[in-house]
């Protein structure tokens, strides 16, 4: 086997066991609810039905997460830069987060002095929901995940922190979570569920936008830090950003 063969039989067996779990799930639930529908009582039908939901979520995501996966290393994603203000976005992609975790608290600080940025605006709504996701995924209920923007001298360019006091990430760790289909796994990573995928997505769509993103966690708090160049209508310059 060449490593381009070896390369794709260990995705294919990766992926296949990533849509086995929530499909093995989904069959048992809805088994169990057609063999023993007169023996179960209401809060538990909704139970089932609740994970049934739940692992048919999981699976939709997963999908969609492998399909930008696809369009990246093919090169045929698609930008379409735009002068971007972030506000509408990052409340945007708060408030898709928050319906989902909905104990947990969110703070939005952006400077109203902020310049606006060249990127994809589907693209870069993508790369905020992910972070922000992942923020509130690893953290506790009643825990605060802050959003703050602002220009940055150091860089000249925009920069973006999302913040949360949650699980942390060792340093060791820094690199390997921007891989492909890379979880860390201790017992509270494993209580909750995920590809491998977002992370991975992310850092490439926001290079691909010609920004950066670094990752930060001492005790509790992590930060994920992402950068993009400022828009500049005589230029329309799409430098990288300096650092
Ligand atoms: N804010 C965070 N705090 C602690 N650990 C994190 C955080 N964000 C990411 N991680 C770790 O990095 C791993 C990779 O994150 P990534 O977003 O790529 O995948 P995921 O969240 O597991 O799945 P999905 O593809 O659904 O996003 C996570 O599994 C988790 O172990
Ligand atoms: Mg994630």
């Amino acid at each position: 086997m060449n490593d381009n063969d070896k390369n794709y039989a260990d995705f294919i067996s990766t992926v296949s066991h990533e849509l086995r779990t929530p499909l093995t799930s989904i069959r048992g639930f809805a088994q169990t609810m057609l063999a023993s529908w007169d023996k179960i009582d209401d809060d538990n039908k909704k139970k089932f039905l609740k994970i049934i939901e739940d692992q048919s979520n999981r699976l939709i995501n997963l999908v969609e997460n492998m399909l930008s996966v696809t369009k990246l290393q093919s090169g045929k994603e698609i930008l379409v830069f735009k002068e971007t203000n972030l506000s509408p976005i990052i409340n945007t992609a708060v408030s898709i987060v928050k319906n989902q975790y909905k104990n947990r608290e969110f703070k939005i600080d952006i400077n109203p002095k902020t310049p606006s940025i060249l990127v994809d605006r589907d693209r870069f709504m993508q790369v905020m929901t992910n972070l922000i996701e992942n923020a509130a995924k690893y953290s506790d209920e009643n825990s605060t995940v802050t959003i703050s923007a602002g220009y940055s001298q150091n860089c000249e360019c925009v920069s973006v922190k999302v913040t949360d006091t949650g699980i942390g990430i060792a340093e060791e760790d820094y690199e390997r979570i921007f891989t492909k289909f890379s979880r860390i796994d201790n017992p509270l990573t494993r209580k909750v569920q995920g590809s491998g995928l977002g992370l991975y997505i992310t850092k490439n769509l926001v290079e691909n936008m010609n920004g950066q993103i670094t990752v930060n966690s001492s005790g509790k708090t992590t930060t994920f830090e992402v950068l993009f160049p400022v828009y500049n209508s005589e230029t329309l310059a799409r430098e990288k950003c300096r650092q």
